[in-house]
């Protein structure tokens, strides 16, 4: 049995893999309509959200399948007390594979070692949000042809944007990839990203905090929110919230075929006017989402169309 915390979980064969399967499920979706009758999806979240869950559910029902579960901890029995192992031991006993949100660092493969079905970690607080991730390389690879040979700017909360840390991990495997990362002085990169990542597999980046200065050279702009729901004290997310706003004025500045992505929720940081901009592929990119959901549930419950 294979659960999913980390996008290092598969490797970069693997992740072609399925990125493979998940084009072929964009272009022949009625192969696949029915290949999950009979098997539940069980969603478990214990923060918000609007994308990961339901594209999970969209994802299991585009496969025939179904699903039950809780969009809201209050709602829950761990409103009582119950832990997230005590949960997922019940849960396996009604579904039969798992997607959990869950606002604790570490609670998905807390979840999973108790667990007797597959764990997908749907994002565990600031750590890591694999399955965004594995959206964000479609996308790329679906819109510019490759997941080599690519400068991208990651814009906005690094600190605390666990997006981010999870499509660094993944991207750096790959051939010729650089990073500029542009965030305001107080919201950097971790250093287990800078350190334990960027620079111990030698990959080139650069720190700035001006977004115009980084435009030029851009292949893909990934774009964030600030993370106001993991802010110690109210007022330094006020001073930061607005630090960088997409504008179409900045848009000049950029490559003709630069990508903008945006996990969303956007905030203020991409002015709606950028979104008629050919280059605007966030909302594409929340399509690729189910897309890859529905490869990745085939692909760890060992469901095959043909
Ligand atoms: C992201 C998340 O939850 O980390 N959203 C998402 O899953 N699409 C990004 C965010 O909330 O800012």
């Amino acid at each position: 049995m294979r659960h999913l915390m980390s996008p290092l979980d598969f490797s970069v064969e693997e992740l072609d893999r399925l990125l493979d399967l998940a084009n072929d499920i964009e272009k022949h979706p009625d192969k696949y309509s029915h290949v999950c009758a009979g098997k539940k999806l069980a969603t478990c979240f214990y923060e918000p959200s609007t994308r990961t869950r339901l594209s999970f559910e969209a994802a299991m029902l585009n496969l025939g399948g179904s699903v039950l579960g809780f969009s809201d901890a209050g709602s829950s029995s761990a409103a009582k007390g119950e832990s997230v192992s005590d949960t997922i031991r019940v849960i396996s006993c009604y579904a039969d594979i798992c997607a959990i949100r869950h606002p604790k660092e570490g609670a998905a493969l807390v979840a999973s070692q108790k667990s007797l079905i597959p764990v997908i970690n749907a994002g565990d607080g600031g750590h890591q949000h694999p399955t965004q991730t594995l959206t964000d390389l479609l996308t790329i690879r679906s819109l510019k042809g490759r997941l080599s040979d690519l400068t991208i700017g990651l814009c906005g909360d690094l600190k605390f944007g666990r997006t981010v840390h999870s499509l660094i991990n993944a991207l750096i495997r790959y051939e010729n990839v650089r990073f500029v990362l542009i965030s305001p002085e107080e919201l950097r990169i971790p250093s287990y990203i800078r350190d334990d990542v960027l620079r111990a597999h030698q990959i080139e980046f650069k720190e700035v905090e001006r977004l115009e200065d980084a435009m030029t050279g851009l292949d893909v702009l990934y774009m964030t929110r600030v993370q106001r729901e993991r802010f110690f004290n109210e007022e330094e997310y006020i001073r930061l919230k607005d630090f960088y706003i997409l504008t179409k004025a900045k848009m000049e500045l950029a490559k003709p075929d630069m990508l903008v992505l945006h996990p969303l929720p956007r905030v203020n940081e991409i002015s709606v006017e950028v979104d008629e901009d050919p280059r605007a592929a966030y909302f594409k990119q929340a399509q690729y989402g189910v897309y890859v959901r529905m490869a990745l549930i085939l692909t760890l419950l060992g469901i095959h169309a043909e």
